[in-house]
């Protein structure tokens, strides 16, 4: 058996891609165990999605609060009809369309899935994985996979095999690591249980994609207005999520909001002047712009032109502003296009909403 490496004093398996690790980590997920897995979003923390028990421990592993329901992973369409009461037909167009891929429907629950899985909840959020040791694991294990992402709660989500130590040591049995993920931010919520589909997380699959798909899609208003007082149809929106440690504010030109303009680069620059001596600061920043600020904290989160880019790095860019220590770090912002709505949906989360308008 190919193990990367074993930690037996920490309880944390580290396994490779191939079947054999694949058939070690479903029978740890068939025993009631945790193992944490790749998919094409983010790292995964599985556990037996129709054992209340798993849930529990997921639960505790992640230090979350169990009224933040988990999502069921399957591997074929056909499981959808086991765990879902009533399967509209457009939410068969939308898993015909985008599965296996980053995609989650919320549909109405059968009686076979805990309470526990669903933190109370009479619905399922469901989604079929493309990853294939993602697939392969489901497979193997002969059940459905419960999996939130494998950060600890409030951390940023984790696109790496070594995110996942950093924060699941000694809390579950395994990691496969399948080396970074593609996409890096996670999948798209689509409630089905609505008149009109509503969009409750923006993700890689946007709303004109399911449109295209399935006519008019709503999004959540919790979503595009963040005031405390409307709440999230996703209970998970409503916590402070993916936010590094140090204070986080997000510098936005009014006038042309999404781009780097002189008065963004100056407005980022005279923080840094200003900023009490000795304090630790770091710049979130793109390749265009990475030589535009007077100091050498810079962490990069991609290609200004591709949001692709800036998706798969934004989570472990957070988290290396821990890595360093960095007490303030002021970010440019994004360009609100399709998939870089889905990215400053994160982005904003992580500053707690600050931004400061030039
Ligand atoms: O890409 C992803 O979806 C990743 C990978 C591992 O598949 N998973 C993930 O899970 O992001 P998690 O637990 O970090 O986020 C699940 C979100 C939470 O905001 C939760 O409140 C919401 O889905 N959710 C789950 N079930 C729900 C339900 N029945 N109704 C409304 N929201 C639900
Ligand atoms: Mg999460």
């Amino acid at each position: 058996m190919d193990i990367i490496s074993t930690k037996n004093d920490i309880t944390t398996l580290l396994l490779g891609e191939d079947i054999q690790d694949i058939r070690t980590a479903a029978d740890i997920i068939k025993n009631g165990g945790l193992v944490a897995f790749p998919t094409e979003t983010v790292y995964g923390l599985g556990g037996d999605a129709l054992s209340a028990d798993s849930s529990k421990k997921i639960y505790a592993a992640k230090g979350r609060p169990s009224d933040n329901p988990l999502i069921v992973h399957i591997a074929d369409i056909e499981a959808v009809y086991k765990l879902a009461s009533e399967v509209s037909e457009r939410a068969r167009a939308l898993m015909e369309a985008f599965w296996p891929g980053p995609l989650t429907v919320i549909l109405p629950k059968k009686e076979i899935v805990p309470d526990e899985t669903t933190g109370g909840l009479d619905t399922v959020a469901i989604r079929m994985p493309s990853h294939p040791a993602a697939l392969s694991l489901i497979r193997e294990s002969g059940t459905y996979i419960a999996a939130p992402s494998a950060n600890t709660s409030g951390r940023p989500s984790p696109t790496t095999a070594q995110h996942v130590e950093e924060d699941m040591t000694g809390r579950i049995d395994a990691i496969i690591d399948g080396g970074p993920v593609g996409i890096g931010i996670e999948s798209t919520i689509v409630d089905m249980t609505s008149d009109i589909p509503t969009i409750l997380r923006p993700g890689y699959i946007t709303k004109s994609k399911l449109e295209d798909i399935i006519g008019e899609v709503e999004i959540d208003k919790a979503i595009l207005t963040p005031d405390p007082d409307i709440r999230p149809k996703a209970p998970g929106m409503k916590y402070t999520h993916y936010a590094p440690k140090g204070k986080l504010t997000i510098i936005e030109d009014s006038k042309n909001p999404g781009e780097v303009t002189g008065n963004v680069i100056a407005k980022i620059n005279e923080l840094l002047s200003s900023a009490p001596d000795n304090s630790k600061i770091a710049v979130l920043t793109t390749r265009e712009h990475e030589k535009d600020y007077n100091t050498d904290s810079i962490i990069l989160l991609g290609d200004k032109k591709n949001n692709t880019t800036i998706a798969s790095r934004l989570y472990a860019a957070l988290r290396e502003c821990d890595t360093i220590g960095a007490e303030l770090i002021y970010s440019e912002s994004i360009c609100q296009d399709e998939l870089g709505g889905a990215v400053m949906n994160r982005l904003l989360k992580a500053a707690g909403q600050r931004v400061i308008h030039v």
